[in-house]
């Protein structure tokens, strides 16, 4: 069964061409490490990338963080070839298959049920899929798509990079704050201000509402420019604020940023226990809603602050598990 509530705060990327890299990524805490067999490799690395990523699989250790490895897309003829030898030959030890440039529920469909051919024949556990939405079509297609296979499905991604190409969306660098989104305040009283929007609101927004519909994890994709921290978290701030849960990270640098951004804050779990403590004594007293600091509670402040007591509760378990 898939692991729908896996932690999922940063996800590296690591080229399955670069076998050093593939070799330590386990160690660099990361909550998911995928190794890519796709646009990280160049079409004439392909085949080793393949036996590197498997030889991977086999022999460093994963515990420590959940593998998953980036196949090809399905428009590709390496991609059938991808899912047979790595799941035939290390299925064991990964935990879901990362499918790039989803369009339609069938293409969910056709991994889905090729790994159930190969996990029957190989009598292995059933291994989760994780998606990336990152076309036009699969953005228009994203609910349909959510709602398959929930016997699989653990995540989505937006996948900013080809979602732009596919728009064909103005950008900056993959990921990154785009001037040319904005507003510029009316003339009117003199001075005008211009105010930068963030142009991948919609899509996010959407693959969010998507995701939380259907039991999936919404993840957020890369951000290149690996020297601007404040950018990537600001980026990740945004997306954290809109629900999304984590974030790829395509430099080790990253990592850190990620998790940082995506575990509760210190003064988000105090606030969120004071509210269920503050709505406990409010029950006891017959009461639906209380004031706390001058703000009013009700049920669903209740619910927010499970939530952040309960990805607290993971982090947690997740920090416990043998290093
Ligand atoms: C990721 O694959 C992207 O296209 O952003
Ligand atoms: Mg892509």
């Amino acid at each position: 069964m898939p692991i729908k509530d896996r932690l999922h705060r940063s996800e590296l990327a690591v080229p399955g061409s670069n076998p050093r890299m593939l070799e330590k990524a386990p160690t660099l805490g990361a909550d998911i490490v995928f190794m890519d067999l796709e646009d990280a490799v160049a079409p004439a690395d392909k085949e080793q990338a393949r036996k590197n990523v498997i030889h991977a699989l086999l022999h460093h250790d994963w515990s420590r963080c959940a593998v998953s490895v980036r196949i090809n897309a399905l428009d590709t003829h390496y991609c059938y070839r991808d899912i047979v030898d790595i799941v035939e030959q290390a299925g064991k030890h990964l935990d879901t298959l990362l499918v790039p440039k989803i369009n339609t529920p069938e293409d969910i469909y056709f991994v889905a049920t090729l790994l159930s051919q190969i996990e029957a024949s190989k009598g292995l556990k059933p291994i989760g899929i994780h998606a990336l939405i990152e076309t036009a079509r699969g953005m228009a297609n994203v609910e349909d798509i959510a709602a398959t296979c929930p016997e699989r499905m653990e995540a989505l991604v937006f996948g900013v990079a080809d979602f732009a190409a596919s728009t064909q969306a103005r950008v900056t660098h993959m990921g990154g704050a785009n001037a040319d989104y904005a507003v510029l305040t009316h003339p009117e009283g003199g001075k005008r201000e211009r105010h930068w929007n963030d142009q991948w609101h919609y899509a996010q927004a959407r693959l969010v509402v998507a995701c939380r519909a259907y039991g999936l994890r919404p993840i957020d994709g890369p951000f290149s420019d690996i020297q601007d921290a404040e950018g990537y978290r600001s980026a990740a701030r945004s997306a954290a604020a809109l629900g999304i849960e984590g974030k790829w990270a395509i430099h080790p640098s990253q990592i850190a940023l990620a998790n940082e951004v995506f575990t509760p804050t210190d003064a988000e779990v105090t606030r969120a226990e004071r509210i269920i403590a503050a709505m406990a004594d409010a029950a006891k007293r017959g009461q639906g809603a209380v004031t706390l600091d001058g703000r009013m509670l009700d049920a669903a402040s209740i619910r927010q602050a499970e939530v952040v007591m309960e990805k607290m509760l993971r982090i947690k378990m997740g920090q416990e598990q043998p290093a």
